[in-house]
């Protein structure tokens, strides 16, 4: 199904590593839609290569920008505004990585070098991205930035880590940029908390399979997949959403606001 949702549209999308990648999907919808857009990703993830099969479908371009290096990130933006040809009216932020998590760090025990990487890395970058967007005056007027969450910034869920700490700053940023963003510029910020979902950086969290099933049977509607996350982003992209900002959006399913389901009491209640 094919709305036309972005037709004329320009965007940036970070993130999109393989195939599950939430960015991946969300690409391939915003291209349905009729939007164009550069691809980005960090220089490393480049070398594995499969981000240039998302572009070929898309008729996209990638340029590579580690999403913590401001330099980087100013390249990334003059550049996009050449290759599409004007400013940028949507921005996809799906970039997280715990050097903790990755490497099985209790929280209890975290190496402070690597929980300050992977807070430039998760929460830090999605600053400076909206900086350099601001700061170029790139966005168009009614433009809208997304970056992605987990609920673990509410509630705390053991093994989601350090990552708990980073979401919950990425969504004050959000906050504290929509802000200024609308006030100066007319843009919206939003952040989209999804439920857990079966790619790289998901699949890092230990004990990721039990955690799915579990949300699974709590969520009236199941868990959101990637692909449902893509198609609330594109209405988030989209201009019949002009006046949404500055929120944190859960697109779980009914998880957030479930105490518990009949499917997990059965499970605790004795025949
Ligand atoms: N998978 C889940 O269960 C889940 C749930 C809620 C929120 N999220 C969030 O969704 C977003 C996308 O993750 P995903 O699940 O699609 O996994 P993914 O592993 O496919 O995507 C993570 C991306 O971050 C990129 N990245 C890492 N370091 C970077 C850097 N320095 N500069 C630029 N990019 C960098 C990776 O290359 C990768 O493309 C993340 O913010 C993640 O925390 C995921």
């Amino acid at each position: 199904m094919s709305y036309n949702l972005l037709k004329g549209k320009r965007g940036i999308i970070f993130g999109a590593l393989d195939e599950n990648s939430i960015a991946w999907k969300t690409a391939v919808r915003v291209h349905e839609e009729g939007g164009t857009f550069v691809l980005t990703n960090a220089p490393i993830a480049m070398r594995m290569g499969k981000i240039r099969d998302l572009a070929e479908q898309t008729g996209s371009e990638i340029i590579p920008a580690d999403a913590t290096s401001t330099e980087d990130l100013q390249n990334l933006v003059d550049k996009s505004m050449e290759i599409l040809g004007g400013k940028i009216d949507f921005v996809l932020h799906s970039i997280g990585m715990s050097v903790n998590v990755r490497k099985g760090r209790h929280y209890t025990d975290l190496n402070y070098d690597w929980m300050t990487k992977g807070w430039d890395v998760s929460a830090v970058s999605f600053h400076k991205v909206m900086q350099t967007l601001y700061k170029s005056d790139a966005m168009s007027e009614w433009g809208s930035i997304v970056a992605l969450t987990y609920m673990a910034a509410q509630r705390t869920f053991p093994d989601y880590n350090d990552m708990a700490d980073n979401k919950s700053y990425l969504e004050s940023i959000a906050r504290s940029f929509g802000y200024f963003f609308g006030k100066d510029k007319k843009v919206r910020v939003n952040t989209i908390s999804q439920s857990p979902t079966p790619t790289t950086a998901g699949q890092g969290v230990k004990g990721f399979d039990g955690f799915i099933s579990y949300a699974e049977k709590m969520s009236p509607l199941g868990n959101a997949t990637a692909l449902d996350c893509a198609n609330y982003t594109v209405t988030l992209f989209s201009d019949l959403t002009k006046r949404v900002t500055m929120q944190n959006l859960y697109n779980d399913g009914g998880f957030s606001n479930t105490g518990v389901s009949q499917e997990v009491i059965e499970r605790f209640t004795e025949e």
